[in-house]
């Protein structure tokens, strides 16, 4: 089902900066007042328009911003509904300086060029703010991290890139310690507690109340998605691996989704539409939510999926919707499941698989024989994760 029109890569929602920075020593060379707000042109050629009103609340002085924690202190109300800028220049730097006429007084603003720059909200400069994912199938190599370079901040950097870019990474040689998995996303962020603990074992018990916990094989799936909000970034640490069978399973959703808004827009129109119950019921829990199994950005892209037939509760949609869901939930689910799509290796002891549940499904094949296998899973937020890849772009530390 390999697509021709499907692109290799897509960009996201602003979930990290992409690049797309100033280039360095750029500077503003033209100004330009139009109605309403500036034209810049830069020292490279690039122009861009900024509006008064965005200026106006931009402003970076210390009466509208705190000093030490840089957050805004001036309400968006207080501002004139129509900025008057009483002079507009260059500033030293190569930005911009603009005396606005408030009601209050003559308010003097700074713009460094290097900031408007990284703001400029033309069309390119916006879609080159957003990362570039990177969309793969079954030959996609699986990428690898040692535990060990976690250390330091370029293997740090890698592991955070795979995860973001590819929506999943695995790090090898971690001890096999019970409770690492918890360690690994502390170094992070924050572990999400769930009913299913703080770290739950993953293993074959007898009168399991969760499919997991059994022999059974475990079609591709995300985890929770009857939870709100669903697990951001799932971790699961093998540290013993003495049965047959329990191949893991990895499938890229985003990949499949745009394979299905490229060649049958009106199933990927219904599934970023109707809302599906999901539902996890057992001894202490009733957990519901309803969703699309494909979540958009406000710009269209495709930011959440959502895949979990075991937990989905009859649909309660219009029932105009419900044959076409089925069609579009039919022909999503053979595209994430056909063996062109789906990635397929074996956990071993020391492996511990890092993935974003709201965009990689996995699942396992069946177990057999004799002797055991136990992985140790938790769940954590993504948003953790892409502060951290922010802060060592930066080149800042922890
Ligand atoms: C899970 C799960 C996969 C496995 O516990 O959520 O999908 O390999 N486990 O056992
Ligand atoms: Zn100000
Ligand atoms: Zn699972």
């Amino acid at each position: 089902m390999a697509s021709k029109t499907t692109p290799s890569s897509v960009t996201s929602w602003c979930a990290t900066d992409g690049g797309a920075l100033a280039p360095p020593g750029v500077r503003v060379e033209r100004i330009a007042v139009v109605a309403g707000g500036v034209r810049l042109t830069w020292s490279d050629g690039h122009e861009g328009r900024f509006e008064g009103i965005w200026l106006r609340d931009n402003c970076l002085c210390e009466g509208c911003r705190h000093p030490t924690t840089n957050q805004r202190v001036r309400d968006v109300v207080s501002l004139p509904e129509r900025p008057v800028p009483m002079r507009i220049g260059p500033s030293p730097d190569g930005g911009l300086r603009v005396t606005w006429s408030d009601p209050e007084g003559s308010h003097p603003s700074r713009y460094p060029a290097a900031w408007l720059r990284a703001h400029c909200p033309c069309d390119a400069c916006r879609a080159a703010r957003r990362p570039r994912l990177r969309l793969w199938d079954a030959s996609l190599p699986v990428p690898d991290v040692p535990y060990l370079a976690l250390g330091d901040p370029g293997g740090e950097r890698a592991f955070l890139e795979h995860l973001r870019d590819l929506g999943f990474v695995r790090l090898r040689d971690v001890p096999d310690e019970r409770g690492m998995v918890a360690r690994v996303a502390e170094r992070f962020g924050h572990v999400r507690t769930t009913n299913y603990g703080r770290v739950f074992d993953v293993e074959t018990v007898p009168d399991a109340d969760h499919l997991a916990y059994t022999g059974v094989a475990l079609a591709l799936h995300t985890d929770n998605p009857y939870r709100s909000p669903a697990p951001g970034i799932q971790l699961l640490h093998c540290l013993e691996s003495d049965l047959d069978g329990g191949d893991t399973l990895l499938a890229d959703g985003f990949r499949a989704a745009y394979a299905l808004r490229d060649e049958q827009p009106e199933a990927f129109e219904v599934l970023a539409r109707v809302p599906v119950a999901f539902r996890y019921r057992a001894k202490t829990v009733d957990l519901r939510h309803h969703r699309p199994l494909i979540e958009l950005d406000p710009e269209g892209a495709v930011a959440a999926v959502y895949f979990n037939d075991r937990s989905m509760a009859p649909l309660d949609a219009a029932r105009a919707d419900v044959v076409p869901f089925y069609a579009a939930y039919r022909a999503f689910a053979r595209r994430l499941t056909a063996p062109e799509a789906v990635l397929s290796f074996r956990l071993e002891p020391g492996d511990l698989l890092v993935f974003d549940n709201q965009r990689v499904l996995h699942g396992r094949t069946a177990l057999s024989g004799k002797g055991r296998r136990l992985l140790q899973g938790c769940y954590a937020d993504r948003d953790a994760f892409e502060s951290r890849l922010r802060r060592l772009v930066a080149g800042l530390g922890r």
